[in-house]
């Protein structure tokens, strides 16, 4: 029997990194060498040795398989506080203004269910992490593409949003250091856009995974929340997969205006039922506990790989397009244009997998972004396989 598919999910493309995991699975069925992936943003490293003993030792406890709260345990909100605090010097209050989520993509998906209406426009920037994308789609709502370039500085010029589109606009996701251009943007940029969200009525989803995944001696990239008004407009999605290495325990939060907390709440409530307990307590470790000098160092490897990416891509057909300050990614131009192509070859050819640049958008046409989470020993594989195969075309 075939029974059709809902209307709101007819016309919503599958995630493009499910279709290439098959893809890569069905090739490695058959060929002769597995494929070495350097196209998923998924760290390689583990988290802190006392988040694992931390998450062990609570498993161990009879008392807490059950049901968590809605709200998620207080030891994770109050320890989420404490690192905006420290981090930021960002007051939260960790009942009213953070809400743990099943990751930070389980939230960008149900804040569009939650906040926009059929007919209502969501403004996104031309490249962009696709979860703003389906979820805008989900929701039946419009999308307005903010065009993100070198031009520009990968920033949105909001002058440019044309007046009609303006009226009818109930969020805008913006979301720095940057997937999957690996740029940043200076504090001023998060003050322009806190200051037009406020002046035009619309929620401001500030997507913030890379914070701590900076090189060169940077620290910590900033909070939306740091921004003076940005709790009555804004709300920011933090995630611990990438700052601690966290990827597959699936927890995030967002915080920021309470009442959108609450809006989000309405519709997880009614989803889902929150974490283990033993997550929270093991992430509140994560947070509060991780020495500077763990994430230094997770950072230096980064870097270490960053620049023998970077070194490799005279040599295997590609342009740097941007010299990444933070996140995982770097970002190359295919001096033909046709990143798809690029991807294909050297997937079939080379056995690599690299992120063809319009898994992101339109202006992601023509680029290829490759990850930093993977082993040293892959990565030297991985470089010495496209090597080889770039020379002998
Ligand atoms: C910009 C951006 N937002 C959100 C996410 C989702 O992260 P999480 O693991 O918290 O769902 C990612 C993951 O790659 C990302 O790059």
């Amino acid at each position: 029997m075939i029974f059709p598919k809902a209307t709101r999910v007819k016309n919503l493309p599958p995630y493009p990194f499910e279709v290439l995991g098959q893809r890569i699975k069905q090739l490695n069925a058959n060929g002769p060498k597995p494929i070495i992936r350097m196209d998923v943003g998924s760290p390689d490293l583990p988290p802190p040795a006392v988040v694992i003993e931390k998450l062990a030792e609570v498993a161990a406890r009879p008392d807490v398989h059950g049901y968590s709260t809605y709200r998620g345990a207080p030891v994770f909100r109050q320890a989420l506080a404490k690192y905006y605090q420290n981090r930021f010097n960002v007051s939260l209050n960790p009942d009213k203004e953070i809400l743990p989520l099943i990751g930070s993509k389980e939230g960008i998906v149900n804040l569009a269910l939650a906040t926009v209406n059929e007919g209502d426009i969501v403004l996104l920037p031309s490249l962009a992490y696709p979860a703003y994308i389906m979820s805008t789609m989900l929701a039946g709502a419009d999308i307005h593409e903010m065009p993100i370039t070198a031009e520009n500085g990968y920033f949105p010029v909001f002058e440019d949003i044309p007046q009609d589109i303006l009226k009818r606009a109930k969020l805008m996701w913006l979301s720095y250091p940057n997937n999957p251009t690996g740029a940043a943007v200076s504090f001023d940029k998060y003050e322009e856009a806190v200051r037009f969200c406020r002046e035009h009525g619309i929620l401001l989803g500030f997507d913030n995974p890379y914070p701590e995944i900076m090189y060169d001696g940077l620290k910590t990239a900033p909070s939306i929340m740091q921004v003076e008004g940005a709790m009555e407009t804004a709300v920011e999605f933090t995630s611990l997969s990438k700052t601690y290495n966290m990827a597959g325990w699936r927890i995030g939060a967002m915080v920021g205006h309470a009442q959108i907390i609450d809006t989000l709440l309405l519709v997880k409530s009614n989803v889902d039922s929150g974490h283990f307990h033993a997550v929270y307590e093991a992430a509140a470790v994560a947070l509060n506990e991780t020495p500077q000098s763990w994430i230094d160092e997770r950072n230096q490897r980064y870097e270490e790989r960053r620049d023998k990416i970077i070194e490799a891509l005279p040599n295997i057909n590609l342009q740097l397009e941007l010299h990444p300050a933070a996140t995982l990614y770097i970002w190359a131009k295919v001096p033909n244009g046709d990143d798809i192509d690029y991807h294909n070859r050297t997937l079939e050819g080379a056995r690599v997998s690299v992120t063809p640049g319009s898994f992101y958008g339109q202006d992601g046409k023509g680029y290829i972004r490759f990850s930093l989470g993977i082993s040293d020993t892959d990565l030297d594989e991985a470089l010495s396989r496209l090597r080889e195969y770039w020379a002998s075309q």
